[in-house]
């Protein structure tokens, strides 16, 4: 028997996923459980980088775990954890701090972009930031990394940092691959459609949250930003909008962007926001009423988050060990 590859992948718990997120990443981490070893976690150490009101910090990150499992990341077959619960994370982040350059920091567009949007907690943690996940990717021995194109710079650093480490100590971790799945949706926003759909927009109609009722989601699709060629044909470039609905369609359908093509021809625009909405509306339904489940059995939660970091802690804390052995921390 060939030992499967390991997959490490986390989120930050900031609220509710977006439909995006869940066809462009969850959807994938729950292809994933069958071929891989996967260890997903809650990285909630990486939240206290922007300012959290503790009480939402604790709800947001239970609810990520249950939108997690809603989403269909089985327990039983994964490990799913809180990162903070497994100490050698924030241990093994120290240390690689050590062997990571200011310079090699300075560059990272995300630091440079959350800082501006936060002057005024340009923290020390935003900073290093990467060097977290790093440690995160790192402790388990990973050999590859889902990740989007926002996260593609901090897993070269990880990448490089372990390379680093690795020459100076020898062969101490495995030096991860990112993950590019098959068929990657890049979601887009509703209401400006050449910008990624993301929770942080002002604007609550360019994105589905996950949570949102059937009647919103059909509403926001109602609203969707289109064009006035009234024909329904992808063309990501000069038709964003209505190429971006075929490719949600074609991702909760499983139909082809020429099957849509062929089916919608000659009918109007409205007919297919509508038929998108409530394709969507049909694919979130069972996910919103087991996350609901879910929150109803914090029990339940709590034993997958205890299970999931006795499991995590085993294998982070042998290679945390071999790091305090080879630098000489014993
Ligand atoms: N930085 C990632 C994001 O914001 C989250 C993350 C933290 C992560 N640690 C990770 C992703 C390790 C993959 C692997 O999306």
């Amino acid at each position: 028997m060939t030992e499967k590859k390991r997959i490490f992948s986390g989120m930050q718990p900031t609220g509710f996923l977006t439909l995006g997120n869940y066809l462009g990443a969850m959807r994938n981490w729950v292809a994933l459980q069958d071929e891989y070893d996967c260890i997903y976690s809650v990285v909630d150490l990486h939240s206290l980088t922007v300012r959290n009101e503790a009480k939402d910090l604790r709800e947001r990150r239970m609810s990520l775990l249950a939108q997690y499992i809603a989403c269909g990341i089985n327990p039983e077959k994964n490990i799913l954890f809180m990162q903070s619960h497994v100490s050698a994370h924030a241990e093994l982040c120290w240390v690689l701090s050590c062997f990571t350059y200011m310079g090699e920091l300075s560059r990272m567009t995300q630091f440079k972009e959350k800082a501006s949007k936060q002057e005024d907690n340009i923290n020390a943690g935003l900073f290093t930031y990467p060097v977290l996940m790093a440690a995160d990717i790192l402790l388990y021995q990973t050999d590859l990394v889902p990740v989007g194109d926002d996260q593609k710079q901090h897993l070269e650093i990880a990448r490089d940092i372990a390379a680093r480490f690795n020459g100076i100590y020898g062969d101490v971790f495995k030096v991860p691959e990112p993950y590019i799945p098959k068929v990657g949706a890049r979601i887009m926003s509703l209401q400006d459609p050449t910008g990624k759909m993301s929770k942080s927009d002002e604007n609550k109609n360019s994105y589905i949250s996950l949570l949102d009722p059937p009647e919103t989601i059909v509403r926001k699709f109602k609203r969707a930003v289109t064009d006035s060629e009234a024909v329904i044909r992808f063309d990501a470039e000069n038709k964003p909008g209505i190429s971006n609905l075929m490719s949600i369609y074609s991702s909760v359908t499983g139909k082809t962007l020429e099957q849509i093509q062929n089916d919608f021809e000659g009918r109007g625009y409205g007919d297919f926001k509508i038929a998108v909405g409530e394709a969507v509306a049909e694919t979130l339904r069972p996910i919103q009423e087991r996350y609901r489940e879910l929150m109803a059995s914090k029990d339940y939660l709590l034993d997958v988050m205890r299970k999931g970091a006795e499991n995590a802690s085993r294998i982070a804390g042998r290679t945390l060990a071999k790091v305090y052995r080879k630098t000489g921390l014993v």
